[in-house]
């Protein structure tokens, strides 16, 4: 019999940046379902992939000095890149699309083509605001205080001919959909679907840009590319094979299984996906899953904000398993979680170092200790055992249930249960009291067994979330291939009665959290710097100045005869200065972090003169001396302005 079919998907990431620890959770979490799913026997196809195109792109590459191609592929498939980034994830993908691939691109021509052939695709024109320094069109919602948010500039009102995805004609069928069946999860999801987007009225949606070129082109239509969310919904198609000769599992594969999408594209997905496959005359996915951000401080993670994790500095510091099982332990799938090395290193000192390894380490040094490793076929049993024997005879079903639901942090917490049962099992049968007598060995025997085969079902369960230490406890435990399959879960008493055990290393060594704060801290505040801009400066004034006000400034060359620091002031330095008058001038300037009062002595600076004094810690200052100023890496640098000492004091500059 053919096996049951599971096709699940992650988005597909755009690679403007390199990826941070909010991308490694969804992927984790597509990555643990899709493991699950193979392991309870479901024939899998897992697609991830990376969505290119779009005038974000473009523009990056710009800024690079390179080709968009180039850009991207540097991101995707660079050092450290996107597929470097799955790989060190153990992410079990089946397949991997790039929209720039040629299949991709080919399908999605075709595609675009069939929507227009049959009159859902239109011509009109799409009007907006223009930035014409920057040729950029806006919608007046990605204004900035109505002006340009690239450059902060006026914008005009602009028209700009395009296509348009008649998705009007789609809004009763996508309600219907909504709310009337489970098609998108968490249900809380609905309301605001139905509500902010449906109701007020579905416009047609623009589907074709002219404005800049990193696209795939409209083939029957020059000047047009395709828009970005057209070209990047259909991979979930186009990767199976659909309307391209690359691949051949479309009817194997399609209807999707599930999506997992992060909470703000769930309209991309319950929205103008199914309307688009309602166009095409084609299934539509079973389910879309919206699932929550992890935010740092209150807000999504974005390389703006300078708040993003590098997943890479954590898998290298706590290992793998350690990184994937706290994003899916931590935080229920469907909501917000907030992000902390803190939470990180307690949940790897609790679960996996206290309960989990102190379980496993425990139970294989006895078995060692007390039978040289092999446990003898003579067992006595006691009633102390059937609360530990039901409670772990149960878990694979609870745990089914939980993972049909894609509540992965419920499933774990399940597991976890049973493992805290499993070592208050110990406390309670106290093997090394039994061991003191030789009468004990049977019952001690079946104490030791009872731990294992706890272990081995928690394992086969956990495979899915922490694959590689999986296998190091199946082979510490002497856990043989058909004892550690789904079947094998739900049956008490499939560990071999004589098994041998191999005790190993810690699988999760207990990290030292003070020391690992520190360093992690060290190591992400050196990457926020290294992620500001090398150089900023100021924007130049708007504002004009008449001729006349300007000359008013009195700006004169001073030199300076002595400076101090001002006493209980970190900032100011008190400037004795010659300015030609004869008498001398005093300047109070906040620039002590950037300059010893000593090495400025005999130096000839520019003062402005004609300020009305004023008063600064007590000290009256006389004048301005005008510096240079701009930021480099977030930091602010000053520059005296410092000119010839040929220059006498008092000479006016103009
Ligand atoms: O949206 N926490 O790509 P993308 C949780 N190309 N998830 C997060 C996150 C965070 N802090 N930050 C990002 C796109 N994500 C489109 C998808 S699909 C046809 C096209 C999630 O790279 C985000 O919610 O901006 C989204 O689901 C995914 O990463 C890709 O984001
Ligand atoms: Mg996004």
């Amino acid at each position: 019999m053919d096996k049951k079919k599971f096709y699940i998907t992650t988005p597909i990431y755009y690679p403007s940046d390199k990826l941070h620890i909010g991308h490694t959770y969804c992927t984790v979490a597509t990555d643990a379902m899709a493991r699950y799913k193979r392991l309870t026997g479901y024939d899998v196809m897992f697609l991830t992939g990376t969505d290119e195109h779009g005038q974000k792109i473009e523009d990056k590459a710009k800024a690079a000095g390179v080709t968009p191609q180039q850009f991207v592929d540097n991101i995707v498939c660079g050092e450290k890149g996107i597929l470097d980034l799955w790989k060190l994830m153990n992410i079990s993908n089946d397949r991997f699309i790039r929209t720039t691939d040629d299949y991709h691109v080919e399908a999605i021509q075709k595609i675009f083509k069939k929507m227009h052939d049959n009159g859902d695709i239109y011509k009109g024109t799409y009007k907006g605001k223009y930035c014409k320094p920057c040729e950029s069109f806006w919608t007046e919602s990605q204004l900035v205080d109505g002006k340009c948010p690239d450059c902060g500039r006026e914008v005009e009102d602009a028209e700009e001919e395009a296509y348009f995805f008649k998705l009007s004609k789609y809004a009763d069928r996508v309600q219907h959909l909504l709310e009337d069946t489970d098609f998108l999860q968490p249900a809380s999801r609905v309301n605001e679907m139905v509500n902010n987007f449906i109701k007020p009225g579905l416009e047609d949606l623009c589907v074709s840009r002219t404005s800049f070129t990193w696209g795939i082109p409209v083939d029957f239509d020059p000047g047009h590319v395709v828009y970005v969310w057209v070209d990047a919904l259909f991979n979930y198609c186009t990767a199976l094979g659909f309307m391209n000769e690359k691949y051949d599992d479309y009817d194997k594969y399609w209807p999707a299984d599930v999506h997992f999408v992060g909470k703000e594209i769930v309209r991309f997905h319950s929205i103008i996906w199914p309307a688009m496959l309602m166009s095409m005359g084609m299934p539509l996915p079973k389910h879309v899953y919206g699932h929550g951000w992890l935010v740092m401080d209150g807000g999504k993670m974005s390389k703006s904000k300078g708040n993003v994790v590098d997943p890479y500095v954590l898998a290298e510091r706590f290992g793998v398993d350690a990184l994937r099982f706290f994003l899916l332990r931590t935080f229920p799938f469907g909501s917000d979680g907030n992000f902390s090395n803190e939470l990180l290193i307690n949940t790897i000192n609790v679960d996996l170092a206290n309960d989990l390894g102190n379980l496993v380490s425990r139970t294989t040094a006895m078995v060692e200790k007390y039978f040289g490793g092999t446990l003898p076929e003579s067992r006595q049993t006691d009633a102390l055992d059937d609360e530990l024997i039901s409670q772990l005879s149960a878990l694979r079903g609870k745990y089914e249930a939980e993972m049909e639901k894609f509540q992965f942090q419920n499933a774990l917490e399940l597991i976890f249960k049973c493992i805290q049962r499993a070592n208050k099992y110990i406390d309670e049968t106290a093997p090394w009291a039994l061991a003191k007598d030789e009468a004990n060995k049977p019952r001690l025997a079946s104490v030791m067994y009872n731990l294992l085969e706890s272990i081995r079902i928690c394992t086969v369960l956990l495979n899915p979330f922490i694959p590689d230490s999986c296998e190091k406890i199946f082979a510490q435990i002497g856990a043989c291939e058909c004892c550690r399959d789904w079947d094998s879960a739900a049956k008490w008493g499939s560990l071999s009665a004589t098994v041998t055990v191999h005790k190993g290393e810690a699988i999760f060594p207990r990290v030292d959290a003070q020391k690992a704060l520190e360093e992690l801290e060290a190591i992400q505040e050196a990457q926020k710097k290294a992620a500001l801009p090398a150089m900023e400066f100021e924007p130049m004034a708007e504002e004009k100045v008449d001729f006349d006000t300007f000359c008013k400034s009195d700006f004169r060359a001073v030199k300076v005869k002595a400076c101090e620091a001002v006493k209980k002031s970190e900032k100011l330095l008190r400037f004795t200065l010659d300015d030609g008058t004869g008498t001398d001038r005093q300047i109070l300037s906040g620039i002590h972090k950037w300059y010893k009062p000593e090495e400025l002595v005999g130096k000839t600076l520019v003062a402005i003169v004609n300020l009305p004094p004023r008063k600064m810690m007590g000290l009256e200052s006389c004048g301005m001396l005008l510096s240079a100023v701009h930021t480099e890496k977030g930091e602010e640098v000053l520059n005296l302005i410092m000119v010839d000492d040929k220059i006498p004091a008092g000479a006016k500059l103009c």
